[in-house]
C-alpha cells in the first residue's frame, strides 16, 4: 500500500535523467526522490534491444522492491525497450516512461522541419516510426542518431571542446534550416549550450521532461498521493564503483540550462 510520504524512483542508464529529475522536482517540491543510474553499464542506446530490456528490468525490479509510489523511467532508450514488460509485470504500481516529443514538436510547429537527436535504438523502435510516419506528411522529420554524446555528459564534458567536435559535423548542416529539434535523450538537455550555438537561435530546442513530469503529477494526484507536506529531498544512487557520479551529479541538478528547453 503506497502513501503519499514514499518517495518517487527515477531511473536512467546513468546521469542524463536528472534533466527529467529537475522538471520533476519544479513541479513537485515537495516530494522524495530516488534516483538509480546505472552508470556501471551506460551507455545503453548502443546495445541490442534485449540486452537494454533485461538491464532496465533488473533496476527497475531493485528500485520497485524498495517503498516507492511511482518509478519515472527517465530514459527513451529504457522506455523504449521496456517500459511495456515493466507495466505488464507491475499493473498496479504507477509507471511512467518517456519519449521523444516528436508530437509537442508538431504542434508547434506545423508544416515545419523538425529533426529528432536520440540514441540509435531509441530512433529503430516501431512506435517512434510510426509516430514519424503518422507526421510525414503534417511536417518533415529528420532522424539524427548519436553515439558518443551520452559518454561526454556521463564525463562532465557535456559542453566541452569534443562536444562540440562531434556535434558539428552532425548539425551543422541544418544550421538555420530546423524549425525544432527534438532531444530524444535525457541526457541531451546538458549538452544545450553547444547544440544551440551550432544550430542557431531560431532552433527551437524541445525535450519530453515537462511533458513527463506533467504526467506523473497527473498520476499521483488521481491516487490521491501527492505529497503535501514534505521538504523535499533527493537521494542519488549510482551503479559501479565510480565518485564520478556522485560529484557531477549536485551540479548536473543545478546546471544552468538554456531557457526555451
Ligand atoms: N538517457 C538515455 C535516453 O534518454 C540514453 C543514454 C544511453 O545511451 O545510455 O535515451
Amino acid at each position: 500500500m503506497c502513501r503519499p510520504s514514499d518517495a518517487i524512483g527515477v531511473f536512467d542508464s546513468g546521469l542524463g535523467g536528472i534533466s527529467v529529475l529537475r522538471q520533476l522536482r519544479t513541479r513537485m517540491p515537495r516530494e522524495r526522490f530516488v534516483y538509480f543510474g546505472d552508470c556501471a553499464n551506460a551507455p545503453y542506446g548502443v546495445r541490442p534491444r534485449q540486452e537494454v530490456a533485461e538491464l532496465t528490468m533488473r533496476a527497475c525490479r531493485a528500485l520497485l522492491d524498495t517503498p516507492v509510489k511511482a518509478l519515472v523511467v527517465a530514459c527513451n532508450t529504457a522506455t523504449a525497450a521496456a517500459i511495456d514488460s515493466l507495466r505488464q509485470e507491475f499493473p498496479h504500481r504507477i509507471i511512467v516512461g518517456i519519449e521523444p516529443a516528436l508530437k509537442l514538436a508538431a504542434d508547434r510547429h506545423p508544416g515545419g522541419t523538425i529533426a529528432v537527436m536520440a540514441t540509435p535504438l531509441t530512433l529503430e523502435q516501431p512506435k517512434f516510426q510510426h509516430l514519424q510516419q503518422h507526421l510525414s506528411g503534417s511536417c518533415t522529420v529528420i532522424d539524427l542518431p548519436v553515439a558518443g554524446l551520452v559518454e561526454l555528459v556521463e564525463s562532465g564534458r557535456a559542453n566541452s571542446p569534443q562536444a562540440a567536435e562531434l556535434l558539428e559535423p552532425l548539425l551543422s548542416p541544418y544550421r538555420g534550416r530546423l524549425d525544432a529539434l527534438v532531444l530524444g535523450c535525457t541526457h541531451y538537455p546538458f549538452a544545450a549550450e553547444t547544440i544551440s550555438r551550432i544550430l542557431g537561435p531560431s532552433t527551437d530546442l524541445l525535450d519530453g521532461g515537462a511533458g513527463t513530469a506533467r504526467e506523473t503529477f497527473r498520476r499521483l494526484e488521481a491516487q490521491g498521493l501527492l505529497n503535501k507536506e514534505g521538504e523535499g529531498s533527493v537521494c542519488f544512487r549510482f551503479s559501479g564503483s565510480s565518485r564520478l557520479p556522485y560529484e557531477l551529479a549536485d551540479s548536473l541538478l543545478q546546471a544552468d540550462i538554456p531557457a526555451h528547453l
